[in-house]
């Protein structure tokens, strides 16, 4: 039976994922008879994978499944994420309830991808202890879940495949969006960073830039589609276009995507300050589409760890980019990533990370406790830093964001600003939601015919992270 299906397949993708897209919606008809099968699918870690299940879901629609709320689906797929270790750790848990659901519905299909499936003893641990996992991929094959699960279909048992890396980009295959009017689209895969504590280079592959032609096709065909807002993924889109045939930069790039008629926003992430170009600056300060947010991760405000952590910049040069930043695009909301807690990090280390939040005023941050990732090089570090001391040190450096966020946010009370109106509010059907330029949200009156629309609101009231508002006409 695999004979034939090999046989039979074409070797080209698309077409061989289009071939068996359609093999399997023959199964789906017959299997399922009169009914629709339903599929859940949640999606953990950042918007690489946030978009990948987007593609995922666009293949199984194509097949037939239509969205379901509750983990009684017939198919069930997690999208897994291992940049810190409570994310593997919710994944284990999910799968324990499900195995017991799926003892009651034993038709039922489990499929686990994404980032933590490139892990050695995690697929170990699959094998051996979640055998009732029906299909198991990694982050490089995404775009053949269908013949992944076809092969589940005729083989009848565990399906595992994990490809190692790859330098293949597949285009033109099904997708879909949560958002009518705003999408993530991919300008580029992989890292090649490789900061001693993080493990998505590991992960997710070296670094390839897709074709800055099939990027604003992608674009153009989605402002066709009602999209207003585009968000430019990549690990580093700084680095962007270095490894084409014919090199591009990020800042040529966003100048093409600026001149794509009918778009209205232009957002990216990530930035990696040690990449940040003036090019960059000059074209965002000319811009007329690029959203006034620049997210600039900065781990830590101490050279000394930022050299542990194999970041390319010192204190002094982050902060000197910023300053160029902020002279050139004096209304630039700064955002940023904090790690505490990398190993046998010093209170003075706290204080010089402290001192750079204070110096930028950031106007939010992720702040996260360092999180042991085998297999990277800082995980070799014999750490001396007790648990509690970090978790002191982490809520100390809290509270200066959270000072820092407010105060920012606060300067514009009563301003008028143009929102792009998102969704209707869940609590308030009277009320809806609309995110500023700069990524924060103001709720406000409003019907749900203004969902996609760019709209201008007065700023009323900050309440911290977010504003209440009323619509000026
Ligand atoms: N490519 C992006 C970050 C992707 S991961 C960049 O370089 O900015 C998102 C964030 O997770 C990182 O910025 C970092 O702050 C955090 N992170 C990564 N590895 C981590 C680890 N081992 N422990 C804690 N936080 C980590
Ligand atoms: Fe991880 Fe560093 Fe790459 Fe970001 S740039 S994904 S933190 S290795
Ligand atoms: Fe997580 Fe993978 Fe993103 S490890 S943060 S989902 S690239």
């Amino acid at each position: 039976m695999k004979d034939l299906i090999i046989t039979d397949a074409p070797e080209k993708e698309p077409e061989r994922q289009l071939y068996f897209i359609e093999k399997c919606r023959e199964w789906v008809r017959e299997h399922y008879k009169d009914r629709k099968p339903t599929m859940n699918i949640k999606t953990f870690g950042c918007q690489m994978n946030a978009k990948d299940s987007e593609k995922i879901e666009g293949i199984l629609s194509k097949i037939g499944f239509v969205g379901a709320d509750d983990e009684k689906a017939d198919f069930v797929l997690y999208n897994t994420c291992t940049v810190r270790e409570n994310a593997n750790l919710k994944v284990y848990g999910r799968l324990g309830h499900l195995k017991k659901v799926k003892e009651k519905n034993p038709d039922m299909l489990i499929c686990l991808c994404g980032c933590m499936m490139q892990e050695n003893e995690v697929i170990e641990k699959i094998r051996k202890s979640y055998r009732f996992v029906d299909i198991v991929f990694g982050t490089h094959n995404i775009f053949k879940v269908a013949e992944l699960l076809y092969n589940r279909i005729v083989a009848k048992s565990q399906i595992i495949d994990i490809w190692k890396d790859t330098d293949m980009i597949v285009e033109n295959l099904p997708s879909v969006r949560k958002y009518s009017f705003k999408a993530g689209v991919n300008i580029m895969y992989g890292c090649n960073n490789f900061c001693t504590y993080c493990i998505v280079p590991y992960v997710r592959g070296r670094e390839r830039s897709r074709n800055p032609k099939d990027i604003i096709c992608e674009i153009e065909s989605l402002v066709k589609d009602g999209v207003v807002e585009v968000m430019l993924l990549g690990q580093n889109v700084n680095s962007y276009g270095k490894t084409l045939d014919e090199p591009m930069s990020f800042a040529e790039l966003l100048e093409e995507v600026e001149k794509i008629e009918g778009l209205k926003r232009i957002r990216f992430m990530t930035s990696h300050p040690k990449d940040l170009s003036d090019d960059l600056i000059r074209v965002m300060k000319n811009s007329k589409k690029i959203c006034n947010h620049l997210h600039l991760p900065l781990q830590s405000g101490s050279s000394d760890i930022l050299k542990k952590m194999n970041r390319h910049y010192t204190k002094e040069q982050y902060l000197d980019l910023v300053k160029k930043i902020k002279e050139n695009l004096p209304d630039i909301s700064l955002t940023t990533d904090i790690i505490v807690g990398f190993p046998n990090e010093t209170d003075q280390d706290i204080e010089e990370t402290i001192d750079v939040i204070k110096q930028v005023e950031f106007d939010s941050a992720f702040t996260f406790v360092y999180s042991r990732r085998t297999g990277t090089p800082a995980a070799k570090i014999v750490d001396t830093v007790p648990e509690s001391v970090v978790k002191e040190r982490f809520d100390k450096v809290l509270k200066v964001v959270q000072n820092s966020s407010a105060i920012n946010a606060k300067k514009l009370e009563g301003k008028t600003m143009e929102v792009l109106v998102e969704e209707q509010n869940d609590h308030d059907e009277s009320l809806v939601t609309g995110r500023l330029s700069n990524n924060l949200l103001v709720h406000f009156k409003g019907n749900k015919e203004l969902i996609g629309s760019l709209v201008n609101v007065k700023l009323n009231e900050c309440k911290g992270f977010y504003y209440i508002g009323e619509m000026v006409y």
